[in-house]
């Protein structure tokens, strides 16, 4: 447990690094807030007991640490898992083949992660104490997965990294597409509507589905016959919303401003809103009381 104190440390220093590879460290926090104020006594008694100690709780304290950890030697083969390369242009791929587009190994991608560490974390009420796997770091990985499969840009094509060799300019900086769409548009609604407070912004979104904007999608959001099959419906919207809104109309080496930024920010917030509900929906599946049939149903299929 105390490597976490240093791994903490570490992760401060990382993030600090322009360039992340993911929904930003404020997109993450954000959508473990979200999902973790929606837990149920079980889901979050459960959480708290994988957490380790040094973060009192609060799971929203590591969902970056996937990021953080993924050039390590011991984690590269994680690099790949947080984000699906499809079909340049064709804005859809096949499902059968979804984690094993390009040179890319079965179900190493960020549709795969989600099953993988959704079915370890299945195991977790057996209670075994011969476990196979270190359910802390599947909890911590399932969690930065379902944010990073909500942006957009995590499901794009393939020749442009989804994004990332698309170099532009956000308002008078330079930037690329995908990082726009991982922070640039939340660090533009921090400062422009929420004084770069990341509470009052969580407070608003959340706002928006507990009664408001959203409040009518949140059953279908909540929508899943099967834990294990359900990412690959996020991969669908999401590049379909990289298609719609992402790259459409962007050209290298154009400047991204107001325009794109207002009519954007919805998007996102709206994808981390659906990342934090549907992170809840699984924990609080996998974690259920083993007497609550409805939830024991989305296992319905074999893993
Ligand atoms: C599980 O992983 C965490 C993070 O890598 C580590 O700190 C902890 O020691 C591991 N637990 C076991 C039982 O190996
Ligand atoms: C699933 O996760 C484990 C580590 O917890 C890893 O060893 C295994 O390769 C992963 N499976 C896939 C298909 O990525
Ligand atoms: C919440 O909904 C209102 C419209 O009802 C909208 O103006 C606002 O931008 C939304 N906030 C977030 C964070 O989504």
């Amino acid at each position: 447990m105390r490597s976490f104190g240093l791994l903490l440390f570490v992760a401060l220093a990382i993030v600090l690094v322009p360039g992340a590879v993911s929904w930003s460290k404020e997109g993450h926090m954000i959508t473990c807030r979200i999902a973790q104020n929606l837990l149920k006594p079980e889901a979050a008694h459960a959480v708290k007991q994988l957490l380790p100690e040094n973060v009192n709780g609060d799971l929203s304290a590591l969902c970056v640490w996937p990021d953080q950890i993924r050039h390590w030697y011991k984690y590269r083969w994680t690099s790949p898992l947080h984000f699906i390369d499809t079909p340049d242009d064709a804005c859809t791929f096949d499902h059968s083949r979804i984690c094993t587009l390009g040179d890319c190994v079965k179900d190493r991608c960020v549709a795969g992660a989600i099953q993988n560490f959704t079915s370890q974390l299945s195991h977790y009420k057996e209670g075994s104490t011969d476990r196979r796997y270190n359910l802390t770091e599947a909890l911590l990985f399932l969690s930065h997965f379902m944010g990073d499969i909500h942006q957009p840009l995590h499901v794009g094509f393939t020749s442009d990294e989804g994004g990332n060799t698309i170099d532009l300019r956000w308002f008078r900086h330079k930037s690329n597409l995908h990082h726009v769409w991982d922070r640039e548009i939340i660090l533009q609604a921090l400062k422009d509507y929420y004084d770069k407070d990341v509470d009052l912004l969580q407070q608003a979104i959340e706002g928006n589905f507990t009664d408001g904007l959203w409040h009518d999608d949140l059953l279908s959001w909540r929508d899943c016959d099967d834990l294990l099959e359900c990412p690959n419906k996020y991969a669908v919207e999401s590049i379909t919303i990289a298609c719609k809104w992402g790259y459409k109309g962007v050209k290298e080496g154009q400047t991204l401003s107001d325009e794109y930024f207002e009519s954007r920010m919805p998007i996102v917030m709206r994808r981390i809103a659906q990342g934090g509900v549907r992170l809840a929906m699984y924990l609080n599946a996998l974690f259920a009381d083993p007497d609550n049939e409805q939830a024991a149903a989305i296992f319905a299929s074999p893993t």
